[in-house]
C-alpha cells in the first residue's frame, strides 16, 4: 500500500516538451536511459568505449535550469564526453528529471554523476540532496572541483515513470552531470523492495588484471560500475582465463570477467581483513548497511587440497559454516536484514583447521538502506494540477510531487496529510499569476478541494459547471477576470444552498440576465464600502491618544533588532503622517461583517471579548473578525484601547488590524488571517492546530514574539506595554511566522518614570511578573517576565501551570531540573536528539534571566532578540553540519583512478566484542550437480 504509490509522481509531467524531444527520451534496446545533463540542442551521440547512445537531457527536465560548460582548467584529455557540461538549477527548490516508459514493479538501478569543474567560476562546489520520487536519496558534497561523484542507488519503481529531483538546501546551486537509468529483473538484490532502496556505498572488484580496469557495460550487461581493489603489500592476486557461470537464479548477477580475478592474503596464514565505516545520513546516523560478498574458486584444486574459511563481520561469524566457494561459479554470502548501530564494520575471512588453502575473495557490494515509505499526492490530483500547470506555465516552485516532501510543496497549494490516505490538495491559490485562456476543467478534477483562488487574472470564457461537483469546495473566488456568460445553475445552487461562497466581482462580462444577474449587482454593492470614507475613526480613537503617541514605522523584511531604538519624542507632532491612519484602516459596518464571514458562521476562537470568526474581504483576503459579545468581560474600554493600539503598530511580528466596526452597539476589530492559530495550541497538542513543532521552528517563533514585543516597548512613543504576552496571545500565519496579538489590555507608559502604576492587577496566571504583582508597579519587565515563561514553554512543551506531580509554575519547575545541569530532562520529548543542545541550554537560560524575581536583573527584550539570534544561528550551524553522505569515500588499495574512491580499507586488524550480529544472513543456493555448461 503505503509502497505501491512512493514514485507515482506526473508521469505526465514536462509533456510540454516537444513531441520531436519525447522520441529520444524512451530507453534504448536494452531499457537503458543515458543522458549527458546539460548538452545543448536534440542530438544524441554514441560514446567510444561503451558504445552506448548519450542523449541531451532537455526532454528529461523540460526547460528547468540552464546549460554550462566546466571551465577549460578541468578538461583533461581522459575525461568523458558527457562531464564537459553541466545542467544547473540556480532557481526553484526542487528540480526534477522524469524518467518514462519504464516497467512498473521492476527494479531500476538509478545512477547520477557530478563533475563540478568550477562551470560557475566561483569555486565553490555546492551541497545539495538527491530525491527519488518523494524519498531522500542521498546527500551530494562535491569537495572537489575535480572530483567525480556517482551516488547509485537501485529501487522498485512502482509505476510507469520515476522522477530524480536535485534538491537545494541552501549550501550552494544545484547541478548535475549525467543520469543513468539501468533495469535490473525484479529477482536480483532482493533486499530493494516497495518500501527500502539501496543506495550503493562501493563495489569493487578483487584483484583485476588491469588495476586501472573499471568493469562495466558490455562486461556486466546490467552496466553497474565495478572498481578495482588491489593490495599488493597485503594480497596476491589471483584469477582464471575461464568463463565463471552465473547459477539458475543468481539474485545479483555478479559478471565473469569481474568474478574472474580474486585476491587472496600474501601471507598463506593470514586472514583477509577489510572494513566500512558507519557514513552518518542527515535523517538517519546509523543506516542499516547490506553487503554481498562474491565468490567463486579460480583455481583448480588438486584433490589432496581444500580451500576453507569462516565469514566474520565485526569478530562474529556472518555466515555460520565454513565456506568453499566452487569452481568457476558464482557464489554469493549475503545479508537480508540490514547491519547497523556500529561505527566500523569490519569483515574478515579466516580459514578452518582444516584447509590446506588460505582465503580468497573475488568481489564485494556494500549498500545503505533507505526508507521509501513517503507516499506521493493522490494520483489524480497530480493529474489535474499537472495539466493545471500546463496549461497556465504554474508558479516557480512547481516540480516534482505537488505535495511531497512538505517542506517542498508547491506553492500556493495547500494539502491535507491524512495518515492513511495519500495526501490531497485542499487549497489553490492562483490569484495575480497572469494565467491567460479560459477557466480549465482539471480544477473540477482535485476532488478534495476546498478553496480556489483564481482572482486577479486574464480568463475568459465561461465558469464551468463541473466546478458544482466539488462537495467540498467552500471558497471560489474568481474576481477580477475577464470570464463571460452566466453563473451556471449547479454553483448557483450551491450559493443558495450556502455551501458555496462564489465571489466574481470585477469581471465586466460576466451574466448578462436571469438570477445571476441580480446576484451580481447585490454583490458589487459590497464594493461600496471600499469607498466608504474613514470618518468614524477619530469616534473610537481618542483624538487626544493620537497626537501624544506614535510608532515608528516598520517595514516589511526589517527586523528591529537591527535599528537603533528611539528615544525621543517627535520635535513636532505634525511630523506624523496623519492621513496613514485613515489609509490603513477601514470602518466595516455590521452589515458587512455578515456578509464578510458569512453571517458569523465558522468560529476561529474564543477570547475574553467575543469570538473570533472567519471572514474572507471581497477581494478574498481572509481575515479575523474579533466581534464583542454582550456579555463580554472585556469592556469598551478595553476594546477601545485596543483599537486605539492597533491603529498605531506597524510591526511584521504584530497582528495587524484592517478595519474596526463601531455600529450601534456592535463592536469588532477586523484583524489579518492567522491561519495557523496560537502558539499554545501548537504546543499543547490541543485545537485544531497541533503540528509539532522542531526546535528550529520554536525558535524562529521566540525570535520573532520578541521582535514584536522589543517594538513595542523600544519603537513607541510612549513605550507600551503588552501586559498579557502568553501563549495563546502568540499566533502564527501559514508559513508558521509569529505575531503578537490582543492588546486589549496594552498600556502605554511614559519614559521619564521608570513604572506606572495600575490600580487593578490584569494578566495571566501563570505568566504574571511576581514583582508586579507585589507592588502594582508595571514596566517593560512585566512584559519580560512574561515571555521568559513562554520560552519556558517552547523549550519544554509543557504548560505555564505544570502538575509534575504538584501543581507549580513552569518557572518552578524548570529552575529545579535545570539547576541539576539536566537539559534533556525538561526538554520537551518529542524534541530530545533533534536539536542542536547548545542553543537549548541557551534559550533556557535566556528564560530563566527574564523570569528572575527582580525586574531589575531581567534582560531588555533588545538583549534577548540579540540572544536569540545568537541561538538560531547555533541550531542553523548544527543543521548544516548534519549530513556527510558521499564524503569519506576513500581511495583504497593503490587503485590510480583519480575518478573514483571508496570507503573500506585493506587490511585492518582490529577484535572487537560484546557486539551481537544478527544471523540473518543469506545464501545464494549453490547449483546441484547438472548439465553446467562451460
Ligand atoms: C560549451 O562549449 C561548446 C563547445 O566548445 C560551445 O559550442 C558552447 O557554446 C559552449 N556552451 C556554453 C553554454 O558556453
Ligand atoms: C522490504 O524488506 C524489508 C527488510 O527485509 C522488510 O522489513 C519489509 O517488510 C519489506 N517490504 C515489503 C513491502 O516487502
Ligand atoms: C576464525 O574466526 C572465527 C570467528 O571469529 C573463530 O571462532 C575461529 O576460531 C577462527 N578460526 C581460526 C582458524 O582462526
Ligand atoms: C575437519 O576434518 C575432520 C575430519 O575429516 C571433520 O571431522 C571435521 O568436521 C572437519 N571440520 C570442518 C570444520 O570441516
Ligand atoms: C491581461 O492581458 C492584458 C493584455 O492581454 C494585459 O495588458 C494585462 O496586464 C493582463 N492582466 C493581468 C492581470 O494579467
Ligand atoms: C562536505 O564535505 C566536507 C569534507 O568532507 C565537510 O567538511 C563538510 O562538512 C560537508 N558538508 C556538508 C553540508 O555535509
Amino acid at each position: 500500500m503505503a509502497g505501491n504509490s512512493w514514485l507515482l509522481l506526473l508521469c505526465l509531467a514536462a509533456v510540454s516538451t516537444a513531441g520531436v524531444l519525447q522520441a529520444r527520451a524512451q530507453p534504448d534496446s536494452n531499457g537503458f536511459i543515458s543522458i549527458d545533463c546539460g548538452l545543448p540542442g536534440t542530438a544524441s551521440y554514441v560514446d567510444d568505449n561503451t558504445k552506448l547512445s548519450y542523449a541531451p537531457d532537455a526532454a528529461f527536465v523540460g526547460d528547468a535550469g540552464s546549460n554550462h560548460n566546466i571551465s577549460a582548467e578541468y578538461i583533461t584529455p581522459k575525461l568523458s564526453k558527457r562531464y564537459l557540461n553541466v545542467r544547473s538549477f540556480p532557481d526553484g527548490g526542487r528540480s526534477c528529471y522524469t524518467l518514462r516508459s519504464l516497467v512498473s514493479g521492476l527494479k531500476y538501478l538509478l545512477r547520477a554523476s557530478f563533475v563540478y569543474g568550477n562551470y560557475d567560476g566561483l569555486r565553490r562546489p555546492p551541497v545539495f540532496d538527491l530525491h527519488v520520487g518523494v524519498n531522500f536519496w542521498t546527500t551530494v558534497n562535491i569537495t572537489d572541483a575535480d572530483k567525480l561523484e556517482i551516488p547509485e542507488a537501485i529501487v522498485l519503481v512502482p509505476g510507469d515513470c520515476v522522477q530524480v529531483c536535485l534538491v537545494n538546501t541552501g549550501s550552494g546551486t544545484p547541478f548535475i552531470s549525467g543520469l543513468d537509468l539501468r533495469p535490473l529483473k525484479s529477482t536480483l538484490y532482493p533486499q530493494a523492495n516497495a518500501t527500502q532502496g539501496l543506495v550503493l556505498l562501493g563495489r569493487l572488484n578483487f584483484g583485476p588484471t588491469d588495476i586501472t580496469d573499471i568493469v562495466r557495460y558490455p562486461d556486466d550487461p546490467h552496466d553497474r560500475f565495478w572498481y578495482p581493489w588491489v593490495d599488493a603489500t597485503s594480497w596476491s592476486s589471483i584469477s582464471t582465463t575461464e568463463r565463471v557461470q552465473n547459477i539458475d537464479n543468481d539474485l545479483f548477477e555478479a559478471p565473469s570477467k569481474v568474478m574472474q580475478t580474486a585476491v587472496t592474503p600474501r601471507n598463506a596464514s593470514s586472514n583477509i581483513e577489510f572494513f566500512w565505516d558507519n557514513d552518518p545520513q542527515p535523517n538517519d546516523p546509523s543506516p542499516g548497511y547490506i553487503g554481498i560478498l562474491h565468490f567463486s574458486e579460480v583455481e583448480l584444486l588438486p584433490g589432496s587440497a581444500t580451500r576453507q574459511f569462516y565469514i566474520n563481520i565485526n569478530g562474529k561469524q556472518w555466515y555460520p559454516k565454513p565456506f568453499t566457494p566452487e569452481y568457476l561459479y558464482s557464489d554469493a554470502i549475503y545479508n537480508n536484514n540490514p547491519h547497523s548501530g556500529f561505527a566500523r564494520y569490519n569483515i574478515s575471512l579466516n580459514a578452518t583447521g582444516n584447509s590446506t588453502l588460505p582465503p580468497i575473495i573475488n568481489a564485494v557490494e556494500v549498500f545503505s538502506v533507505i526508507p521509501t515509505t513517503n507516499v506521493g499526492t493522490d494520483s489524480q490530483d497530480v493529474s489535474a494540477i499537472t495539466a493545471i500547470k500546463e496549461k497556465y506555465g504554474g508558479k516557480k516552485n512547481w516540480m516534482g510531487d505537488p505535495c511531497v516532501p512538505k517542506n517542498l510543496a508547491w506553492d500556493g497549494l495547500a494539502c491535507s496529510y491524512a495518515i492513511s490516505n495519500p495526501p490531497t490538495i485542499i487549497s489553490v491559490n492562483l490569484s495575480f499569476s497572469g494565467l491567460n485562456g479560459d477557466l480549465s476543467s482539471s480544477f473540477a478534477n482535485l476532488n478534495a478541494v476546498q478553496y480556489i483562488d483564481l482572482s486577479h487574472n486574464n480568463l475568459t470564457g465561461s465558469i464551468p459547471d463541473s466546478l458544482s461537483q466539488l462537495t467540498s469546495l467552500a471558497v471560489l473566488d474568481l474576481t477580477g477576470n475577464k470570464l463571460s456568460g452566466s453563473i451556471p445553475s449547479g454553483l448557483l445552487k450551491r450559493i443558495q444552498d450556502g455551501s458555496l461562497t462564489l465571489r466574481y466581482g470585477d469581471n465586466p462580462n460576466l451574466c448578462s440576465n436571469g438570477n445571476s444577474c441580480q446576484m451580481a449587482k447585490r454583490k458589487s454593492m459590497l464594493a461600496i464600502y471600499i469607498a466608504i470614507p474613514v470618518v468614524l475613526v477619530v469616534v473610537i480613537v481618542s483624538v487626544a491618544v493620537l497626537l501624544l503617541c506614535f510608532c515608528r514605522r516598520n517595514k516589511q523584511g526589517d527586523t528591529s533588532a537591527n535599528e537603533t531604538p528611539m528615544s525621543h519624542a517627535p520635535t513636532s507632532v505634525s511630523s506624523y503622517p496623519q492621513s496613514s491612519l485613515q489609509l490603513e484602516n477601514r470602518c466595516f459596518t455590521y452589515k458587512d461583517l455578515e456578509m464578510i464571514t458569512n453571517n458569523f458562521q465558522r468560529v476561529l476562537g474564543r477570547g475574553g471579548f467575543g469570538d473570533v470568526y472567519d471572514g474572507f474581504l471581497e477581494d478574498g483576503t481572509q481575515v479575523a473578525v474579533k466581534l464583542r459579545s454582550d456579555s463580554s468581560n472585556q469592556g469598551v474600554k478595553e476594546f477601545l484601547a485596543e483599537a486605539q493600539t492597533l491603529t498605531r503598530i506597524h510591526h511584521k511580528n504584530l497582528v495587524s488590524m484592517i478595519g474596526y466596526c463601531k455600529d450601534g452597539d456592535y463592536m469588532a476589530l477586523v484583524y489579518e488571517y492567522m491561519s495557523e492559530g496560537t502558539l499554545q495550541e501548537h504546543i499543547s497538542g490541543n485545537g485544531r492546530n497541533t503540528g509539532f513543532l522542531n526546535w528550529r521552528q520554536r525558535l524562529k517563533i521566540a525570535l520573532e514574539s520578541a521582535q514584536g514585543l522589543e517594538y513595542l516597548h523600544k519603537g513607541c512613543y510612549p513605550p507600551l506595554i503588552h501586559r498579557d504576552v502568553k501563549a495563546s496571545n502568540i499566533l502564527l500565519n501559514a508559513k508558521l511566522e509569529a505575531k503578537i496579538a490582543d492588546f486589549g489590555l496594552t498600556k502605554a507608559y511614559l519614559n521619564n518614570d521608570s513604572h506606572v502604576s495600575t490600580n487593578t492587577l490584569v494578566g495571566t496566571l501563570g505568566y504574571m511578573d511576581p514583582e508586579y504583582h507585589a507592588t502594582l508597579q508595571l514596566s517593560t519587565k512585566s512584559d519580560v517576565y512574561s515571555f521568559g515563561v513562554v520560552l519556558l514553554e517552547l523549550v519544554t512543551g509543557r504548560p505555564a501551570i505544570v502538575s509534575d506531580p504538584e501543581t507549580m509554575s513552569i518557572v518552578q519547575w524548570a529552575r529545579q531540573r535545570l539547576a541539576r545541569g539536566n537539559i534533556e530532562g525538561v526538554v520537551d520529548p518529542p524534541m530530545r536528539g533533534d536539536h542542536d543542545v547548545n542553543s537549548v541550554w541557551k534559550v533556557a537560560d535566556v528564560a530563566l534571566k527574564c523570569t528572575a524575581q527582580s525586574a531589575a536583573q531581567r534582560p531588555t527584550m533588545a538583549e534577548v532578540v540579540a540572544q536569540l539570534h545568537e541561538c538560531l544561528e547555533l541550531e542553523d550551524a548544527r543543521a548544516a553540519g548534519g549530513g556527510d553522505a558521499n564524503g569519506g569515500y576513500y581511495t583504497g588499495g593503490s587503485s590510480s583512478d583519480p575518478y573514483h574512491s571508496y570507503n573500506a580499507y585493506a587490511d585492518v586488524s582490529q577484535t572487537s566484542t560484546g557486539f551481537e550480529v544478527e544471523h540473518n544472513f543469506g545464501r545464494v543456493p549453490t547449483m546441484p550437480t547438472g548439465p553446467a555448461a562451460r
